[in-house]
């Protein structure tokens, strides 16, 4: 009689046979930075994450690398009046984010810093781009600006930029606007595949854009019925140039996180997004649910469906478990 039991019956030989491991290596951590100093905000519908002003972030993220998490990935607040319709608060060198990448890049050595392309943060109507009298997000004209975005941010210290903003074409864009500027080394890690998901509810808190969000995000975002347009997508960007994929969200989408990691060969990131993150929380916080177990189980699901490397929120709490 075939006993696949056999294998399970002791820890040891169950974690001989563990075909995946979490490891803190694989984690990337999101983190929300707001003007001001010694600020530690709390996000309502994001149990556990706070937003920080730059000096406590500084000490946070050299927590974060003792614990063996390889990047960050920082996300401005930017205070309403910043806010403009075409998002021009990008483009000031001494904006937040700029500001947060030099100081972390100054005071803490060994972890990457990965910093969103996209102007969601600075425009009142919260879109990822400009938009036209009729309403529709313009494509070409959102990446002039995220070309020069990422020249910025990529100066003031990031190592990796991250467009998150789903215009066609930035990638190549952006690639040559980093080159032509010198910045031949910076990495683009490209959210190839990001639907249009209600999902992002409590990041858009954490952000504030949440109230200002006019209408949603479904001409530039993906529709979750596709999986063919995901590949072309994908297949897309690796062409275009970039040095990394990110499939987003994370755990309704696994299969898309199969896929490009099948069929591509650059490396596939998952995003375990805000509302991933606080439905665990929710139930945990009622008892429902234990916590570190669904975590772990969840996390352990991204690397077992392809992934390199996980952005969520938890990534502290699960290093430290780890
Ligand atoms: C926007 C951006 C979003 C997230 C990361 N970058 C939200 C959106 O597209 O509206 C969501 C991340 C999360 O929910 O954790 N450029």
């Amino acid at each position: 009689m075939i006993r696949h039991r056999r294998m399970r019956q002791h820890k040891w030989v169950r974690d001989l046979a563990a075909e995946t491991v979490l490891t803190p290596k694989d984690l990337i951590w999101p983190v929300f930075v707001v003007e001001g100093e010694n600020q530690c905000q709390p996000v309502a519908s994001l149990p556990g994450v706070d937003r920080y002003s730059i000096d406590i972030l500084v000490s946070e993220v050299k927590k974060a690398r003792d614990l063996g998490i390889p990047a960050v990935a920082l996300f401005p607040v930017t205070p309403d009046d910043k806010k403009t319709e075409d998002g021009r608060a990008a483009l000031d060198e001494n904006n937040l984010i700029c500001r947060a990448l030099s100081e972390i890049k100054d005071k803490v050595a060994d972890i990457g810093l990965i910093a969103d392309v996209a102007l969601d943060p600075y425009t009142s109507h919260g879109h990822d781009g400009v938009v036209s009298d009729d309403g529709y997000v313009l494509n070409d004209e959102t990446v002039d600006i995220l070309c020069r975005q990422a020249v910025l941010q990529a100066r003031a210290g990031a190592d990796i930029v991250a467009p998150s903003d789903m215009m066609d074409g930035r990638i190549a864009a952006i690639r040559k606007a980093l080159d032509e500027n010198g910045l031949i080394n910076k990495m683009i890690l490209s959210y190839a595949v990001k639907y249009a998901s209600a999902f992002y509810g409590p990041f858009r808190d954490a952000v504030t854009s949440a109230g200002n969000l006019k209408g949603d995000k479904k001409t530039y975002q993906m529709n979750p019925a596709n999986r063919k347009m995901a590949l072309r997508e994908a297949r897309a960007d690796v062409g275009e140039g970039a040095d990394m994929l990110m499939v987003k969200p994370g755990l309704p989408y696994l299969d898309i996180i199969r896929d490009i990691s099948q069929s591509c060969d650059l490396p596939v990131f998952g995003y375990h997004v805000s509302g991933e993150y606080a439905m665990l929380k929710a139930a945990a916080q009622n008892g429902w649910l234990n916590y570190d177990d669904c975590l772990h189980e969840k996390l352990i699901g991204f690397k077992r469906a392809g992934c390199t490397g996980i952005l969520t929120y938890a990534a502290r709490e699960m290093a430290a478990k780890l």
